[in-house]
Order: C-alpha cells, then structure tokens, then sequence
C-alpha cells in the first residue's frame, strides 16, 4: 500500500502544487479530496507556469489519472476554462475524472458569497468569492445538487425550485438581484452533457488502485489553518482541509493512508483576513512579499508575510498525524542578516505553545521568538542538504527539532530541479 497525503501546513500557498507535480512522476493516481476553485496551485516546468484551480496537479504527466473527489465542489464553468486553457497548451486532459457524489457550485452560490462578504463588511472573512462556503452550506444542509443530480433527468425541476429559493433570499436578505432561472438552467444542460464522459464513480477507482498497490498522492488545498474546524474560525474556508479530509472526501478509509507529508513555508503568507501572530508590517515583510513573489494565484491579491510559526505548525503537524515534511521556498531567505522562528507566545505574560482556539487570544498573542544566524549565498542551485551554507542546513534543523517531523524535502526554487530530497516518500 503506497498512499500519500500532501496537506498544507499554514494557511495556503505553501507550494503544494510544485511538490504534488514532483511526486506524481512517481504517482499512478492524484485525487483531490476538497475545496474547489479557491485553490491556486502552481507548478512550473522548464519555462512553463501552470495555474491548477480544480485539476489535480498530476495533469501534466500523461500516464496520471487524476480524480475530483466526492468532496470537492465543483464549478463546471471554471471546470471548462481550466480543461480548455491546458487543450491550448497541449496537456493530455483525457485522464481526469469527477466523483458522481462531489457538489456543483451555482450562480447562486457565487452571487451569495459575494453578497454576504458585502454584508459583513468590517468582518469580511476575504473570501476568494468562488462560491465555495454557500455551496457546502447546502451540501450540509441537505439541499446541494451533486453531480450525479446534474446529469440526471430532474435537474431542470431540482434547479427550478432551488433558484426560485436562492431568488428571495438573495432579494429580500441580501438585497441582491434576482438569477435568470432559465438562463442558468440553459446554461447548465449545456454543462451536464459536456461533463458526462469525465464523471464516474471515482471511490471505486481510488479504492481499487491502492488495493491493488498502485501508487495514489491525494492533494489537499488551502492548509490546516483554513481548516473549518482546526483552523482560526471564522476565517477559514468551509471544508477539511487536513489529512482527515481524505478518509472522507476521496473514497477511502483513513488506514489506508501511509504517509502524511505537510508543507510548509520557511516563511509564513496568508491572503485573506485573520489572525496572524508573526505577521510583519516592515521593510522584512515587504522583502520577503518581493522576494517569494507573494501574491495569489487565484484572486491576485497581496499575500500577508511573516516570520515561520513554529507554535502553528507543531499543531499543524498534530492534527494531520504528519509523518514528514517539505520546507518550501528557503531561496527566498537568502540574503537576511538574521532569521527568526516562533517558537512560542507570549500572552499576558504567559507563555503558550499550543495553538489557542479564541481569535481574541490569538489577536493579543505576541511572537516568542529565536533567532538564527542567515545566510548570503544564492542557493537556487543547491542539489543536497550538504550543499546548503551552513547556517541554511542549521535553519532547516531547528526548525525539524522545534516541530518533531522529519523534513524529508527543502525546496529551493518553483522549479522541478530545485528539489532536494533527503527522505523517501514513497
Ligand atoms: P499552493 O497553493 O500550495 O500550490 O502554492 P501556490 O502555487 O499558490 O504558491 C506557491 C508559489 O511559490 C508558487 O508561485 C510556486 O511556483 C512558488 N514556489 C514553490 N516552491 C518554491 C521554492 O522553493 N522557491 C521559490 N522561490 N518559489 C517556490
Ligand atoms: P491553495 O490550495 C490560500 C482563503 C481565502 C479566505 C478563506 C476563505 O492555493 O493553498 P473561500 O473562498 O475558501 O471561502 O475563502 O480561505 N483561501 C486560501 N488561501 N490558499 C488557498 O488555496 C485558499 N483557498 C481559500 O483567502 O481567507
Ligand atoms: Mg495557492
């Protein structure tokens, strides 16, 4: 059995797209298990750059089969333009398949989500107003429309009563403008029959593959800290997106998941509002924004950076049973006289090390922090752990002491080649 977990360890963004691509040479299987477009995943080869949304990041290699878990929400618009945008450029599209059980996004849903982070106004969550919390909003409460309802003879009627529904409560809560039932409904036929050839029922497929000992990576999107449960509720998305996930969103039970690789920044970014303890507001934050290229890859909006959260990430690597991880974009680190990694927080003068749960806490929490010596070389190049100045290797070590996970990977650039390997995955 050879099945591994790629989860985000922060809050996004860490890279998950360029280690998922790299693992998947490897890989016979990718699933996705949750989320939707929100996601932005990015892998680059040679001079090519790929923004994947909803497409596993196994797409690019032909022999992969890539899976849209029963979990995922789907939105067939953006669904199409990421299939016709890969066409264009020549990627084999012909292995990616959709779960019959994973939910549909509808206008209703991005027109809610729109309107609602309107309505909070000063609270605004920062949505990547992609329709994905309204969207699991009725899968829970039991009035979603799944794929499998899409391409069944009763959508036109099931949609009828839904936008009839979405229609007053956009109206008369939110103070929108109403949908055009038959527009959507138009609109959606057109998608049910264009979908039909990629759905079937994907558990079957990712059950049977690792029973039969193929190699399957499931790719998480967004990081443990957007978890709707683990991570700074109510900023966070609306789904799992830790290890647990998986044993839900992707067809399979948890013990047939042997390995749980976490990535994690050198650094932290978050986009969107929230607590963020090591955030910085200087010339140091600004650099490293400049430095990693921080800005999204799905709404395009400034990413928030600060130094690396250790408090954050042990809880990270406790919640997800982390058994590795892949410390991401340590080039961009390159040139500071000095580094720094919480270690802990000090709140009212005491000491935390467990991630606290109230956002009040968490808001007064400031950084504990240790420093470390940095480092001027360009390590771009670098193709061992020996390879890496000193201080770099001492960097990498502390942080694998601070946070009890072996780092089985160091990324040192977006490329493929820019991957040192100092574990096996799988
Ligand atoms: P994901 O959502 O976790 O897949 O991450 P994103 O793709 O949204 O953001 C990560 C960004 O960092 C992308 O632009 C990657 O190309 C880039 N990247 C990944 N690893 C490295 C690295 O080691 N060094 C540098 N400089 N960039 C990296
Ligand atoms: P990847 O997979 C970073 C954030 C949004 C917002 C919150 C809720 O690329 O790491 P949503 O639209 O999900 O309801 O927004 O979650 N968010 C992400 N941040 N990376 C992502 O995905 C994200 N997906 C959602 O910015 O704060
Ligand atoms: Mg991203």
């Amino acid at each position: 059995m050879s099945t591994a977990v790629i989860v985000g360890a922060q809050w996004g963004d860490e890279g998950k797209g360029k280690i998922i691509d790299y693992l998947a040479k490897k890989a016979d299987f990718v699933v996705r298990g949750q989320g939707g477009n929100n996601a932005g995943h990015t892998v680059v080869v040679g001079n090519e750059k790929y923004a994947l949304h909803l497409i596993p990041s196994g797409v690019l290699y032909d022999d992969t089969i890539n899976i849209i878990g029963n979990g995922v929400v789907i939105d067939p618009k953006g669904f199409f333009e990421e299939i016709d945008g890969l066409k264009e450029r020549g990627v084999n599209t012909d292995q990616i398949f959709i779960s019959d059980r994973a939910h549909v996004i509808m206008p209703y849903h991005l027109e809610i989500d729109r309107l609602s982070e309107e309505m909070r106004g000063e609270k605004k969550i920062g949505t990547t107003k992609k329709g994905i919390g309204p969207c699991y909003m009725d899968k829970v409460e039991r009035t979603g429309i799944r794929v499998i309802d899409l391409i069944s003879d009763g959508i036109e009627e099931a949609l009828r009563e839904r936008i009839a529904f979405k229609n007053i409560l956009i109206e008369k809560i939110y103070g929108g403008n109403p949908l055009d039932a038959d527009a959507i409904i138009s609109d959606y036929k057109k998608y049910a029959e264009r979908i039909k050839p990629y759905v079937k029922d994907t558990g079957v497929m990712v059950y049977e593959a690792v029973q039969s000992g193929k190699k399957v990576l499931l790719e998480g999107a967004q990081g443990t800290l957007l978890d709707v449960d683990y991570g700074t509720y109510p900023y966070v998305t609306s789904s799992h997106p830790i290890s647990g996930g998986f044993a839900i969103g992707s067809g399979i039970g948890p013990n047939m998941i042997n390995e749980i690789l976490g990535i994690a920044k050198a650094y932290t970014t978050r986009v969107g509002k929230g607590p963020f303890v090591t955030e910085l507001f200087d010339d140091t934050g600004d650099s490293i924004r400049e430095k990693g290229h921080e800005y999204g890859t799905t709404t395009g909006r400034a990413r928030r950076c600060g130094w690396f959260d250790a408090v954050a990430v042990r809880y990270s690597a406790r919640v997800n049973g982390m058994t590795s991880v892949a410390l991401m974009l340590l080039d961009v680190l390159s040139g500071f006289d000095e580094i720094k990694i919480c270690t802990s927080y000090k709140y009212n003068n005491e000491i935390i090390t467990d991630f606290p749960s109230s956002l009040d806490v968490l808001a007064k929490c400031e950084p504990v922090y240790e420093s470390i010596e940095g480092w001027s070389e360009d390590i771009t190049q670098a193709k061992s752990f020996e390879e890496l100045p000193i201080n770099a290797q001492k960097y990498v070590k502390k942080i694998e002491e601070i946070i009890d996970v072996p780092i089985k990977i160091i990324s040192v650039g977006p490329k493929r080649s820019q991957t040192i390997m100092t574990g096996e995955i799988f």
